[in-house]
């Protein structure tokens, strides 16, 4: 099972489900589209997204590969630890983990880009459908997953990657190594994030 362990207060650990009552959001286990309008542009873009053969046939490798465990909701065995008062929290894997394993998708609300809302909210990911851009993001600052706390690096042992699956798009996490017992998980948040803010550490 996944716990979050907070090293600096000794041996605590709290299960997942417990994760909203020491964090300020709610854990969700699907994406939550508040405005129904949106849930239904995403539908007939992704439908028409796999009209494209490149794009059908891309999809079709990740959903052979990774459908089922999108279905099942399925975790890898993390627990998340708190790191430093600058990085914040991280999440490590508690087992090995294989190459190519998927390890989750990143949840949150599904909600319109916004510049001003967006530039101080650290937990905001592009909602890609296919390799484009959409106006959506996905805001996993109030309710999300384990996922939003994954910090970046730019030598990740994560790939993110985009799926539809269901008439929805997916933006999914697997290794792209073996990973080590006790090894943090990592990805790349891409050329854009940094951009307002000061550098990251290298991990
Ligand atoms: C999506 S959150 C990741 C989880 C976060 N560490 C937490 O405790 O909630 C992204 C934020 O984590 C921190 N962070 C992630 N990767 C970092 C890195 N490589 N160097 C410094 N800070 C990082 C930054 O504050 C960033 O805005």
């Amino acid at each position: 099972m996944s716990v979050i362990s907070q090293p600096k207060r000794g041996s605590r650990k709290i299960s997942l489900d417990k994760m909203s009552e020491v964090f300020d959001f709610k854990m969700i286990k699907r994406l939550h589209f508040l405005d129904p309008r949106i849930g239904e542009k995403v539908r007939v873009r992704c439908l028409k997204k796999l009209k494209k053969e490149e794009y059908a046939k891309q999809n079709k490798w990740t959903t052979h590969l990774f459908g089922k465990e999108v279905e099942e909701k399925r975790v890898v065995p993390v627990e998340i630890r708190y790191i430093d008062p600058l990085i914040g929290y991280g999440v490590y894997s508690i087992e090995d983990i294989a190459p190519l394993t998927y390890v989750g998708s990143y949840l949150g609300l599904v909600r319109k880009r916004s510049r001003r809302q967006d530039k101080d909210n650290n937990y905001v990911f592009r909602y890609v459908i296919g390799p484009h851009d959409t106006p959506w993001v996905i805001d996993a600052r109030h309710h999300g997953n384990f996922t939003r706390f994954i910090n970046h690096s730019y030598e990740p042992n994560l790939t993110s990657k985009w799926m539809i699956h269901n008439q929805r798009a997916h933006v999914i996490f697997f290794t792209n190594k073996h990973i080590n017992k006790g090894t943090q998980l990592t990805y790349d948040y891409g050329p854009y994030y940094w951009r307002s803010r000061s550098y990251p550490l290298s991990m």
